[in-house]
């Protein structure tokens, strides 16, 4: 599904913050990525959607048999690429359930899609909000305007449900959960796992992979991959730390 070869990328200013990322994410599995503060995993999350404040120097970015390096962060969206944010946005006067029509629309029109009917939206909009506790009132407050962090990471998880994409990207979305939400947030993403789809996860606790399991665990560091493994390998790095792999 997503194959990064040997991905160098800086900021605009010159600093290199990626120095040769290459990571391979089949359908059907979940991948963490660990890895000290700074190291680069929200710069490798920003470059793989598109975020236009780093430069592509080198390497590829391949999802689903396509180079994506010069497409536009809505037309990765729109083939099928979710990014959470670790700072969401906040836009006063958007409604939470407004804009997640808008973008889901306007998703189904790139793919040559109608706009889903009022009813069925109105449905998957029930549907998905139940299953992640989300209230009604909620539903209709502007978009991230004053959320505490624990609703804002919701609001992300519901997103993503509604959007139901190909590759989902989560930049820290355990950050700040207390631990009803995090169970929440977690069984989130497992409902929307499937055999067809794939999760990337950011994360610096290995607390959230007891509730998501990760079929390969990668430690950035430095802007490189340095060691991958399975589910245990964060177990370890609760344990040790990354001051033994450095
Ligand atoms: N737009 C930018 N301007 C200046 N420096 C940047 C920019 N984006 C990233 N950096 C720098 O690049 C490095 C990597 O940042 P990044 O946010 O990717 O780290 P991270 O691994 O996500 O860290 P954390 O665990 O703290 O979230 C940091 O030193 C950061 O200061
Ligand atoms: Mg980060």
């Amino acid at each position: 599904m997503l194959k990064i070869n040997n991905l160098h990328a800086k900021i605009e200013e010159g600093t290199e913050i990626l120095k040769g990322i290459n990571l391979q994410i089949n359908p059907g599995e979940v991948h963490a990525i660990m890895g000290p503060n700074g190291a680069g995993k929200s710069t490798l999350s920003s470059v793989i959607a598109g975020k236009d404040s780093y430069e592509v120097t080198d390497g590829e970015i391949i999802f689903e048999g396509e180079n994506i390096i010069e497409d536009a962060p809505e037309e990765r969206a729109q083939k099928g690429i979710f990014m959470s944010f670790q700072y969401p946005v906040e836009i006063p006067g958007v409604s939470v359930t407004n804009f997640i029509k808008a973008a889901l629309n306007e998703t189904r029109k790139a793919n040559g899609l109608e706009n889903l009917p009022a009813k069925e939206m109105l449905a998957l909009v029930r549907e998905k909000s139940a299953k992640l506790d989300i209230k009604k009132d909620f539903l209709s407050r502007s978009l991230n305007e004053g959320f505490s962090g624990g609703e804002k990471k919701r609001n992300e998880i519901f997103q993503m449900l509604m959007l139901n994409p190909k590759l989902a990207i989560l930049d820290e979305t355990d950050s700040g959960l207390d631990i009803d939400a995090l169970r929440i947030v977690a069984d989130g993403v497992n409902e929307f796992k499937n055999e067809g789809n794939a999760v990337l996860l950011i994360t610096h606790y290995q607390r959230l992979l007891d509730y998501i399991k990760p079929d390969f665990v990668h430690v950035l560091a430095d802007g490189k991959i340095i060691k991958t493994g399975d589910a245990s390998l964060a177990l370890e790095l609760e344990e040790k730390g990354y001051d033994w792999l450095l």
